[in-house]
């Protein structure tokens, strides 16, 4: 596995891949990778005949208060890990070759509704930054195809609206969430919990499974079915930011004759904000 770190490299090891007839797969992270990031490699390697990912810890989808200066870095680590899983060529670009002329001059890449609410009302800009560097990346590398979790899953829904909207020729392929053995979704940050706040994280998977049972048995009240729950996180000592029933396709409120659903929670645990969410679709 080739490591490159200019747009210029990247773009002529991509190109000898596709002079040789191969569909090219493309995984973004930001790395410090785990076992989710993994599997997001395994099935690109599965769909493609050569994968590149790339690691940005992109400033652009960060707020001012937020964790990106402690965000976690480990390329040597995240190196071996691709390699294992058939990675066969890594992006990994400075700010400087990214975001060339600074990031207040970049043009933004901006999608309504699904942007909004969720995790968008916490983290005014957010998609934005998510939006407009996955555009620029899927420029760089021009996939066939691109794998995300479906932990992330508004951001999946943002990103398949910009191909969509956008017309980009990109199958875009959501790999179901990996998750610790208590339940746990694994991401970047459960590195920032202490032994006794991961004993407790399990909660939000916990409820989610609760909820999804309660819909299933016949309840629609949903309002009062999630004050109910979400008061269940906060007596587990987290302090949920959402918790929603929505449409799992556009993201909307999901009414009671809604078949397809998504329940989707936030909640933080001391410093580190967690998420997570459960795909539910209903007998029509
Ligand atoms: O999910 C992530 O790791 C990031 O949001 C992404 C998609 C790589 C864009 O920076």
């Amino acid at each position: 596995m080739n490591t490159v770190k200019t747009i210029r490299e990247l773009r002529s090891a991509v190109a000898r891949a596709r002079s040789q007839g191969k569909r090219i797969g493309f995984v973004p992270t930001m790395g410090n990778l785990h076992a989710g990031h993994v599997a997001l490699v395994t099935k690109a390697a599965q769909q493609a005949d050569f994968v590149v990912a790339s690691i940005f810890v992109n400033p652009l989808q960060f707020g001012p208060s937020e964790d990106l200066d402690k965000y976690p870095r480990t390329l040597a680590a995240d190196q071996e890990k691709l390699l294992q899983a058939g990675c066969n060529l890594l992006f990994a670009p400075g700010v400087d070759e990214m975001y060339p002329d600074g990031m207040s001059a970049q043009t933004l890449v901006s999608v309504p509704r699904v942007s909004q609410g969720l995790c968008g009302a916490s983290r005014p800009g957010h998609f934005d930054g998510v939006a407009t560097v996955v555009s620029k990346l899927f420029n760089m590398v021009q996939p066939d195809l691109a794998v995300f979790g479906q932990k992330d899953y508004q951001q999946l829904a943002v990103i398949r609206a910009v191909v969509r909207d956008l017309n980009m020729p990109i199958k875009i392929i959501g790999e179901p969430t990996v998750r610790d053995s208590h339940g746990l979704a694994l991401s970047s940050r459960n590195g920032y919990l202490n032994p006794e706040q991961l004993a407790v994280a399990p909660v939000l998977y916990r409820t989610l499974k609760a909820v999804a049972d309660a819909i299933r048995g016949g309840e629609r009240d949903y309002p009062q079915l999630l004050a109910r729950y979400a008061e269940q996180i906060r007596a587990a000592g987290l302090l949920p930011e959402y918790l929603e029933i929505r449409h799992a396709h556009d993201l909307r409120p999901a009414t009671e004759l809604d078949r397809d659903l998504v329940i989707l929670v936030a909640a933080a645990l001391g410093k580190t904000r967690l998420i997570d969410n459960l795909h539910l679709e209903l007998d029509a």
